[in-house]
């Protein structure tokens, strides 16, 4: 239901204002709040009343007058300015547009006229009034190479977040999100796509299925055939919709820059860039911020997390840094055991074991991403000790030259 339209008016003169009340009374929308002829004392009821709309007459000298109604935009964005004025001239209409009326009202007062202008101003109070769409906030966890795992960190991203979350496999023709968080999927982001045009929360919800109380998963379809009828803009769509009903959407997309990807990386508000610490992984990294330049993301939606890592990788960090031009903003260690246990019971590490060295960077790399407070049981010394090897290894002499070894690729 809309609002009704409140309005304070400011005359030239009590029969100007005598006039404007009894134009409205007779169209009997709006409710007049107050009013006169004093510019001062209007605009401090203005700025208590915070009407819907405000009528403002311009007099033989406009100048003040379109000077307060700069400042009404500016301060009470919300309250549309009407103008009023004997004066019908083109100029003083742009003028008064300019400085900020929605709307301008001859004067005399034409009931048609102000019929045409309450019905467009009670239009836009009506969107002023709406509550803004409630938008969460999107994470790809992406890698242009396979294997690096990205979907197991994916998982665990999505799985640390402490508000509802849904976890989107969009790697369309092969999806295997559905194991890592040990759920059987019945409908998948093909559903959502064909049943767009008729989506509510309930058919919604029917499409994800759900991990915990505050983890979802939307899985991509089971047979490849479905996949090929989604277009970029239907993930788009279906993206946003999702974002209206979950704080955070994480994304796991396929590992090439297809226009699914695309899409889906360009709508994210943080691309967490996963590689491995060898030389096909770091170079594909570079490649990928490369096209990131290209498309003009900032550099700041993008991190750069190392998985599988390990003290027997001989890389300097430093060059591998300078390389990318990034800094390297997690470590993952390599594990192999609780990793694979974790995928194949289909329970996340994050929740199975988390006071694990994997499941304790991952919740901080989470942290350091959306800057609230997961519970992070950090062991601190542990963590110094992983950067101090870093930095010794930066120093010696033993390490592989990067540089050199890049070269040669
Ligand atoms: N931190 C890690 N330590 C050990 N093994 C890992 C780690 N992360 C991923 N893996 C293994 O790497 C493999 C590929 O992982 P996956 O998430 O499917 O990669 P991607 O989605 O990038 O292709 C899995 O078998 C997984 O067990
Ligand atoms: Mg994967």
């Amino acid at each position: 239901m809309t609002q009704p339209l409140t309005l304070v008016v400011l005359s030239a003169g009590l029969e100007s204002f005598r006039e404007i009340r009894a134009a409205l009374a007779e169209d009997g929308r709006g409710r007049l709040l107050a009013g006169g002829d004093d510019a001062e004392q209007v605009y401090e009821q203005l700025l208590h009343l915070k009407p819907s709309a405000a009528i403002i007459t311009l007099g033989a000298n406009a100048e003040p007058t379109l000077k307060l109604i700069e400042r009404i935009s500016v301060e009470c964005p919300k309250t549309s300015v009407i103008s009023a004025a004997r004066d019908a001239s083109p100029d003083l209409i742009l003028r008064s547009m300019r400085a900020g009326a929605r709307e301008f009202l001859r004067l005399p007062i034409n009931s048609d006229e102000l019929k045409t202008v309450l019905d467009r101003t009670t239009e836009f109070s009506a969107v002023q009034t709406e509550e803004p769409r409630k938008k969460g906030r999107m994470i790809a966890v992406f890698s242009s190479k396979g294997g690096c795992g990205t979907s197991f960190v994916a998982t665990n991203i999505a799985a640390a977040m402490n508000q509802p979350t849904v976890l989107v496999d969009l790697n369309l023709q092969a999806g295997d999100l559905p194991l890592f968080l040990g759920v059987e999927a019945k409908y998948s982001i093909a559903d959502l796509v064909e049943n767009r045009a008729r989506l509510d929360d309930t058919l919604l919800k029917s499409y994800i299925t759900p991990h915990s109380s505050k983890l979802a998963l939307m899985a991509a379809p089971r047979e490849a055939d479905a996949a090929d009828e989604i277009e970029p803009e239907h993930v788009f769509e279906a993206l946003e919709k999702l974002r209206e009903h979950f704080e955070y959407v994480v994304l796991d997309p396929q590992h090439t820059f297809d226009a699914i990807t695309l899409a889906a990386l360009d709508q994210a508000d943080d691309i967490v860039l996963v590689l491995t610490l060898d030389i096909p992984a770091i170079r594909s990294a570079q490649r990928a911020l490369e096209i990131f330049d290209r498309l003009g993301y900032q550099r700041r939606k993008v991190r750069i997390v190392v998985n599988r890592w390990s003290k027997q990788i001989d890389l300097d960090l430093r060059q591998v840094e300078k390389f990318l031009g990034e800094p390297v903003v997690g470590f993952i260690q390599s594990d192999y055991q609780p990793v694979v246990t974790s995928i194949n019971l289909g329970q996340p590490l994050v929740e199975s074991e988390p006071s694990s060295r994997i499941a304790i960077e991952i919740k901080r790399i989470v942290s350091t991403i959306v800057g609230n407070k997961i519970a992070v049981n950090e062991d601190t010394t542990q963590r110094r000790r992983i950067w101090d090897s870093f930095f010794r290894r930066g120093a010696s002499q033993s390490s592989v030259d990067f540089s050199t070894t890049l070269g040669k690729v």
